[in-house]
């Protein structure tokens, strides 16, 4: 087995479905492909972390084991993180048992404050030796999920972050820590403006990055994340065909973006919020409505795709 791929799912835009998809995608890796799949939580809001536990069972993990919080912790302090103790081995129960080969490094509200504090700055006109330190200082805020993946790559096939709707310190580290980034979008017209918008602020925030570790020896010179998809979600459907301002936003995304869209999407569907209040993923939520069906399909289908795309 070759190392993780790893794969960050990334809008500004908040609601649009990032951790819902992370979530099934990574639930249906495991449980229909047999893949190790470790998924990492990097938004404050804690969203992935309480899709896959309850409440109670979180905070019990947390003081024994400590979040994603307590390894960046670690890792400022430079001292061993200790990666193995902060993955939660199978966290999520199914009528069946557990979802194996199923892990999650959880996150904390309190990472919030390390989110919004990062960011080394640069002197006005600052000597060599300055810029090198700030650069060092730059680049390292932004390496750790680089780190920490480092150290557990050989024993997943995939790794997943879920970002908060944000550009800050964290999602720039999954940037720097992913082969791929993928866009989670609704077909509307304000999210399409969107699209634009965060390619080039991502293209813009990599090479910044990239330009920093020039300065400096002790990371790897690889590049950041490219453009991986755009997974479409939440498309509406009424009565019993795709609304036409979504279908004709996914066609123009799609001339626009050539190869980029996934061809299968998630439509707007009950039972989500159901299937969290129980921590399980949607098709395993009891329910006689006879769109449980649909709602699997889709995702077994996206992930089947995803499979293809990240090889
Ligand atoms: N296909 C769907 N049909 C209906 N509801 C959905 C669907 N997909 C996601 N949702 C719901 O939409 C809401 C937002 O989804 P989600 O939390 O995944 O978005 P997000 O982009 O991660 O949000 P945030 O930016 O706050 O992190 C959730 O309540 C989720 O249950
Ligand atoms: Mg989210």
């Amino acid at each position: 087995m070759g190392k993780a791929k790893v794969v960050s799912l990334i809008n500004y835009k908040g609601g649009v479905g990032k951790t819902t998809t992370t979530y099934h995608i990574g639930c249906s890796l495991a449980q229909h492909h047999r893949k190790r799949v470790l998924l990492i939580d990097i938004d404050p809001q804690t969203n992935l972390t309480f899709l896959c536990s309850p409440y109670s069972e979180w905070e019990k993990f947390k003081k024994k084991n400590g979040t994603i919080k307590n390894l960046y912790e670690r890792f400022q302090a430079r001292t061993s993180m200790n990666v193995a103790r902060a993955i939660w081995k199978e966290p999520i129960s199914i009528s069946a048992g557990r979802i194996q080969n199923l892990d999650l490094i959880p996150c904390d509200i309190d990472l919030l404050g390390e989110d919004l504090a990062g960011g080394a700055v640069a002197g006005t006109y600052p000597t060599f030796q300055q810029l090198k330190k700030s650069a060092e200082e730059y680049v390292r805020e932004r390496s750790f999920l680089k780190h920490l993946i480092r150290d557990v790559e050989e024993k997943y096939d995939y790794v997943l972050i879920d970002c908060a709707p944000n550009l800050y310190l964290m999602t720039q580290n999954a940037l720097l820590a992913s082969h791929w980034y993928v866009i989670p979008a609704i077909p509307d017209h304000l999210s399409t403006i969107g699209l634009s918008i965060l390619q080039r602020k991502v293209s813009n925030i990599e090479a910044q990055i990239v330009k920093a570790t020039q300065f400096v020896d002790s990371v790897s010179k690889s590049g950041a994340a490219k453009l991986g998809g755009i997974i479409f979600v939440k498309v509406r459907i009424g009565g019993m065909v795709l609304t036409n301002t979504h279908e004709s936003i996914m066609t123009q995304v799609g001339s626009t973006h050539p190869g980029l869209c996934f061809e299968t999407f998630t439509t707007e569907l009950i039972g989500y919020g159901e299937a969290a209040e129980a921590a399980v993923p949607v098709w395993e939520h009891s329910s006689k409505n006879a769109k449980m069906a649909s709602r699997k399909a889709q995702y077994t289908s996206i992930t089947d795709e995803f499979i293809r795309r990240f090889v």
